[in-house]
């Protein structure tokens, strides 16, 4: 199974991605976790190249740099998994494109789809976990997390975290424009619940899954 987690920083994606591969592994399941940008030498580099808080990138620059990233570990490590039966897990996949160069830095939504599409090799998810939290609460999470003063823009910040609150409030109602093209796809949970109250929700939204998929082959 293919399965990706999106929603802004703080939601608590690489929290729930830690209890989802220990559930799936006490199943006996071989898994895999990666996250976006990253994940291959190259797309490393890249990643540094993106998160460098002194970097001035332009948007279509941006754009290509997280989707050549992509294509990198689409190809080298996340195809060949699949195909041996593995399940990965991602942090971050093409809906965070959408929502982050799409909907926060207003690239045009066609022109993102054929370039996720490219990236991905066509590939989709089975299953996507959004989960959904406002800016303001996140950054209350970010900065409790490194006890510092609440400010929107911050030296603390990576390069994209600095993008400011009405940026962070396009990317978030992206998520939910996402979600409501893609209900089958992509289930949303409120990111306030706890987190062993997250998992259970994931959990039995993949019990779901697994029943209807089962049903259909
Ligand atoms: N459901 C939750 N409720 C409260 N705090 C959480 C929750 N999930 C994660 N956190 C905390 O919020 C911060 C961000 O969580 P993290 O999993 O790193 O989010 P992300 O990977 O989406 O940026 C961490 O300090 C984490 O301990
Ligand atoms: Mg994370």
């Amino acid at each position: 199974m293919f399965i990706t987690f999106e929603g802004i920083d703080g939601a608590g994606k690489s929290t729930q991605v830690v209890k989802l591969k220990r559930h799936l592994q006490e199943r006996g399941r071989e898994v895999l976790t990666l996250r976006e940008p990253g994940g291959t030498p190259v797309a490393e580099q890249i990643r540094e190249l993106l998160l460098e808080s002194h970097n001035d990138i332009t948007s279509i620059a941006e754009l290509l740099l997280f989707s050549a990233s992509r294509a990198e570990l689409m190809e080298k490590i996340i195809m060949p998994a699949l195909e041996d039966g593995c399940d990965v897990i991602l942090d971050r996949f093409f809906d965070s494109t959408t929502a982050y160069q799409g909907y926060g830095r207003g690239l045009n939504l066609d022109m993102l789809a054929d370039i996720n599409r490219i990236a991905s090799h066509g590939i989709r998810p089975d299953i996507t976990f959004y989960l959904d939290l406002t800016p303001e609460d996140a950054l209350m999470r970010k900065f409790s997390e490194k006890s510092l003063p609440l400010a929107f823009e911050s030296e603390e910040l990576d390069r994209m975290e600095n993008s400011g609150l009405e940026f962070y409030q396009r990317v978030r109602a992206g998520y939910h424009a996402i979600l409501e093209a893609e209900p089958q796809r992509i289930v949303m949970i409120d990111a306030l619940l706890t987190p062993p109250e997250i998992h259970r929700k994931i959990l039995s939204n993949l019990h779901n899954f697994e029943v209807t998929s089962d049903g259909k082959n």
